[in-house]
């Protein structure tokens, strides 16, 4: 008998609930049975609940161990927490990973990248711990633990023997935070020292933005602290047609948070324009996760015959088709 799965789904807003049904959609003609269990967060529904991340939603995750999360618009400066920031630290998903790559058919400015980024989750400048000295100075706090550091490269190292990769590189600024990123280049090398078979380098964050453009496709597994993550997934994103094409995982030790790298984009919310790549490429990682492996590949391969067909894409590629129009499409190929 088929397993049934249970999952969270968090919607969330902006494009989310769009680019959610194009993914829950695409995972119900491919067979796999899921029981969704929806819950509310973001800023829509602030009015509702009070809070955009009710104590319900992090429950739900808690219980079901998965989610597919769209992604949710932060209000600027309104005193509520990150939901983002607020989930990956309640549930501990210390390691965040976004695998970029060409797709065949996409305009982009190179035909051969294929990298997986491994982004630190829990702290660095993204503890939240800031103050103001006086009225005229503020300051953060940056947090890198040994402990945090080991958990994020071990997770990279552990991904490129498991999937067949070559190298990892560490990405650091530990000429200048001799002792913060000093401590995570160490503890890198460390690591790196139990894996005789995976290459390991380190390059400075901002020689590492100048040869991912100039030769994306000489890196392979990529691991750093968590600022240096959110701002290089975006660029290595740009390199490969844009951030609707880029999936990703928020992982602990026994919870898993599969969304897109991409925000809420409140400029075509609602226009059934928004390109659901992205996210439909999150529930492909989920999908593994879950072992479903067989309906998972059959998934990606329909994304990319459709994408590399080229006659149903997103205006964000170039194309004219709908969200729906690119979703329907993915369905007839599978
Ligand atoms: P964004 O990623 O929402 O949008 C940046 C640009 O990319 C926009 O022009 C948008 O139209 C385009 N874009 C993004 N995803 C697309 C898609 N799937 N298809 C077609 N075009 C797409 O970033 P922005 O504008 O900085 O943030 C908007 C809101 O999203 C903010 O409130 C931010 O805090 C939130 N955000 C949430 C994230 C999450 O929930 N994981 C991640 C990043 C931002």
């Amino acid at each position: 008998m088929k397993h049934r799965h249970r999952v969270t789904l968090i919607p969330g807003d902006g494009i989310g609930p769009e680019v959610s049904e194009a993914a829950t959609k695409i995972i119900n003609a491919s067979g796999v049975d899921i029981d969704w269990d929806i819950a509310e967060a973001g800023a829509a529904f602030i009015d509702k609940y009070g809070t955009p991340i009710p104590e319900k939603v992090i429950d739900s995750i808690k219980r079901n161990k998965v989610a597919l999360k769209g992604p949710v618009t932060t209000p600027v400066g309104k005193g509520f927490k990150s939901v983002n920031v607020t989930l990956r630290k309640s549930l501990n998903l210390y390691a965040n990973i976004r695998p970029i790559k060409t797709y065949e058919g996409v305009k982009s400015r190179y035909d051969n990248v294929d990298l997986v980024i491994f982004r630190e989750n829990t702290e660095d400048l993204y503890a939240g711990i800031e103050f103001m000295v006086n009225d005229e100075t503020a300051q953060s706090v940056k947090i890198i633990s040994k402990n945090a550091s080991r958990k994020i490269v071990k997770a990279a190292f552990e991904y490129a023997v498991n999937n067949g990769r070559r190298k990892v590189t560490a990405v650091h600024k530990a000429n200048i935070m001799k002792l913060s990123d000093g401590l995570f280049l160490r503890t890198a090398r460390e690591v790196a020292e139990e894996y005789d078979d995976i290459e390991f380098d380190d390059v400075i964050v901002d020689a590492m933005s100048m040869k991912l453009v100039l030769n994306p496709e000489k890196y392979d597994v990529l691991v750093m602290p968590n600022l240096y993550g959110d701002i290089l997934s975006d660029l290595a994103s740009g390199l490969v047609g844009g951030l609707g094409l880029v999936p990703g995982a928020n992982m602990g030790e026994e919870r898993a948070v599969f969304e897109p790298a991409h925000g809420s984009a409140p400029d075509i919310a609602g226009q059934n324009k928004a390109n659901p790549t992205a996210i439909i490429l999150s529930s492909v990682m989920m999908l593994k996760y879950l072992h479903e492996s067989e309906a998972a590949d059959r998934i990606e391969r329909a994304v990319e015959n459709v994408l590399k067909e080229g006659k149903y894409i997103t205006p964000d590629l170039g194309g004219n088709s709908t969200t729906d129009e690119f979703t329907n499409a993915v369905i007839s190929e599978l």
